[in-house]
């Protein structure tokens, strides 16, 4: 269905977003929605052959202050955190947390037109379904063209549990609010006395999970998406997609995915930037 949420508004204020957006990382973070897919997103990178993200959409951080330590240098060596409305504070929160791995651009960065020198496997955590199918379309797109892998990751869906667990959102919004850094009195009127951030956080959550693409949607955006050369023409260049749903997280909550990477012609000679293997990309 495609729905708006609240704090996706341009009106919406930047500091109700901005507390949103550090509230969801911290309870995501806390429940490890992500870890799981730690693997696809492994593997996708190394089909990939590259080590840098650029993770889009990052609001607070995203999966990343948790997630970065699942991989080790060699498959993940760098990873830049972009937004069209950029939480520097949570930004840098993140890169303090990760040493040097991670990194964050402060200026706007729009998931439909990223800048050519971001270069890097794109990922997008649990806000694809914040774009239309067009736009959606022209992200998958937009990477295949630019040569570059891409991997969408929802914890949000139309399952029973994670409705259940949206429900108590707001409840966990409660809970870690005076933990949540930074600390702002801001916050804690905004969230006790005036509760407008848990009341946005069950509203975009039950509408992100009314919105969200399933994989069989997934399926039908990324089916006629080919890179294509400068004319616009198809470049010839094979492109693999892969879908799945991982829900091995302690609360089983079920993570769908789609990851795509450029599929190298067969007979190329490459190094696995992973095992540093020398190897020829299989027909
Ligand atoms: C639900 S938050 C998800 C944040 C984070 N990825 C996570 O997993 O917690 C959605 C984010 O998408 C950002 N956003 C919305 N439209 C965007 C666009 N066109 N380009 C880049 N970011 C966008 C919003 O600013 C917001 O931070």
């Amino acid at each position: 269905m495609h729905l708006i949420e609240l704090h996706d508004r341009p009106w919406f204020p930047k500091f109700l977003r901005d507390f949103i957006t550090d509230d969801l990382e911290t309870i995501l973070n806390f429940v490890n929605v992500y870890g799981p897919v730690a693997p696809p997103l492994r593997n996708a990178l190394r089909h990939a052959g590259t080590s840098r993200v650029v993770d889009l959409c990052s609001g607070g951080g995203g999966p990343w202050r948790r997630l970065w330590r699942e991989f080790d240098k060699n498959a993940l060596a760098e990873i830049w955190l972009t937004d069209k409305y950029p939480n520097i504070a949570a930004f840098e929160r993140t890169t303090a947390a990760a040493g040097k791995r991670i990194c964050f651009r402060g200026d706007s960065i729009d998931a439909l037109k990223i800048p050519g020198e971001l270069k890097g496997f794109r990922t997008i955590f649990n806000s694809f379904h914040h774009f239309a199918p067009d736009d959606a379309r022209a992200i998958l797109q937009a990477a295949a063209d630019s040569g570059e892998g891409i991997g969408i990751f929802e914890a949000p869906g139309r399952h029973m549990i994670t409705l259940l667990l949206v429900l108590l959102i707001p409840l966990a919004d409660l809970a870690v609010a005076p933990f949540t850094r930074p600390f702002r009195w801001t916050r804690v009127l905004w969230t006790y006395l005036l509760p407008v951030i848990p009341l946005v956080l069950l509203v975009d959550g039950i509408l992100s999970c009314l919105r969200v693409y399933s994989p069989a949607e997934l399926s039908e955006l990324a089916r006629h998406v080919r890179p294509r050369a400068q004319d616009g023409a198809e470049s010839g260049q094979g492109f693999e997609w892969n879908i799945g749903v991982e829900n091995s997280g302690p609360f089983r909550v079920p993570v769908t995915y789609l990851t795509g990477y450029p599929k190298p012609v067969a007979g190329t000679i490459f190094i696995d930037n992973q095992t540093d293997e020398v190897k020829t990309a299989a027909a």
